[in-house]
């Protein structure tokens, strides 16, 4: 197939790109360079620095390139910044996602795979969290991916042979087996990266946010999925997905590691010394986010290939320890 993926040039769409190159597809790649890096995009890709905002040369793209179907990362993705400028997550992830859909209508392009997340739902209900769960976000960012899915729906109403599948990441870690590629976020907020860094002495020391919630140690509890792991669900769900369809799956490996056990993974993963302080509670933060991603499993056949997560964080390491300063080393 002939893939766009929007947001190539970011953690999860490069790895993705190398990923569909390998399994002989075409790909072209889109992405505004704001936080992804021009190194990290595959060379047997042709790349296109152009923002969502740009549909006529969204759309150019689109018909020179044949696409058959779009993988769509691109979008911020900082909870924290979301509420400090929520008119940018709007206008960047929701009214970005339109300007795409138009270009992908004036093309005639009538397959999106999208990067949604597990903060569409808020607060759980339930624990592990179905498809099914209520979507009630808590913070702007879990809004403007919620309100994609509901465009996405629309449009898919309106139009037949438009088809969509929705993949909502829970937390997602880890780098390219074979070292070439990794995560480099700056500023950088998840959790491993941030602990590795303070690993190779970058940072000085790691603060976590709250020991008070209602868990076992009082950390918060996430569940993790090596990237090559969701990548190759994008494929699946790519590959599955028929004219007029809409699909919603959940990814995560459905097993729950607390912040505090992160920080004794990485540190036995490095053999290095971790300083970590803990601060208050960051606003939004559900105590427990676990995955049911059941449904994927058993529509799609879908299987992680990384079931623990000190086998993940050694991924991480090492591409950190090759790249100390990022994809500029
Ligand atoms: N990393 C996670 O744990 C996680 C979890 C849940 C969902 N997601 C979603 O997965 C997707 C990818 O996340 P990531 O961690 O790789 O982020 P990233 O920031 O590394 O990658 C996003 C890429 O999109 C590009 N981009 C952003 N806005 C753009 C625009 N308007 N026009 C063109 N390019 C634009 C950026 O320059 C960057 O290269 C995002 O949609 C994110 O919301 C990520």
């Amino acid at each position: 197939m002939n893939v766009l993926v929007a947001g190539g040039a970011g953690y999860i769409g490069s790895h993705a790109v190398k990923m569909l190159l390998e399994a002989g597809h075409r790909v072209a790649v889109v992405d505004n360079l704001f936080r992804g890096h021009g190194e990290a995009v595959d060379r047997r890709a042709s790349f296109h620095e152009i923002d969502l905002a740009e549909t006529h040369p969204l759309a150019d793209v689109l018909a020179r390139e044949k696409i058959d179907c779009v993988m769509h990362f691109a979008a911020l993705a900082y909870v924290g910044e979301s509420v400090a400028d929520p008119l940018a997550y709007y206008e960047n992830n929701t009214a970005g996602t339109i300007s795409l859909l138009q270009a992908m209508n004036t093309a005639g392009v009538k397959r999106l795979v999208f990067s949604s997340t597990a903060a569409v739902y808020g607060e759980p209900e339930t624990t592990p969290i179905p498809e099914t769960a209520r979507l009630e976000p808590v913070n702007p960012y879990g809004w403007s991916k919620r309100c994609v899915e509901q465009i996405l729906h629309d449009c898919a109403a309106s139009d037949r042979d438009f088809s969509f599948v929705s993949l909502r990441y829970f937390n997602v870690a880890g780098a390219a087996a074979d070292g070439s590629l990794g995560e480099d976020h700056d500023p950088e907020t998840h959790l491993i990266p941030i602990l590795l860094l303070a690993a190779l002495g970058r940072r000085e020391k790691v603060t976590l946010f709250g020991n008070d919630y209602p868990t076992p140690d009082g950390t918060c509890i996430r569940d993790y999925i090596h990237v090559e792991d969701l990548c190759a669900a994008h494929l699946s769900a790519m590959n599955a997905l028929r004219l007029g369809e809409r699909r919603f799956y959940n990814l995560g490996i459905g097993k729950g590691y607390s912040v505090n056990e992160v920080v004794e993974l990485a540190r036995r993963v490095t053999g290095r010394k971790i300083p970590v302080e803990y601060g208050p509670r960051r606003e939004g933060d559900p105590a427990v986010l676990l995955a049911d991603a059941s449904k994927i499993r058993s529509e799609l056949g879908w299987t992680p290939r990384y079931a623990d997560l000190d086998a993940i964080i050694a991924t991480a390491w090492k591409w950190f320890k090759a790249h100390p300063g990022g994809y500029e080393t």
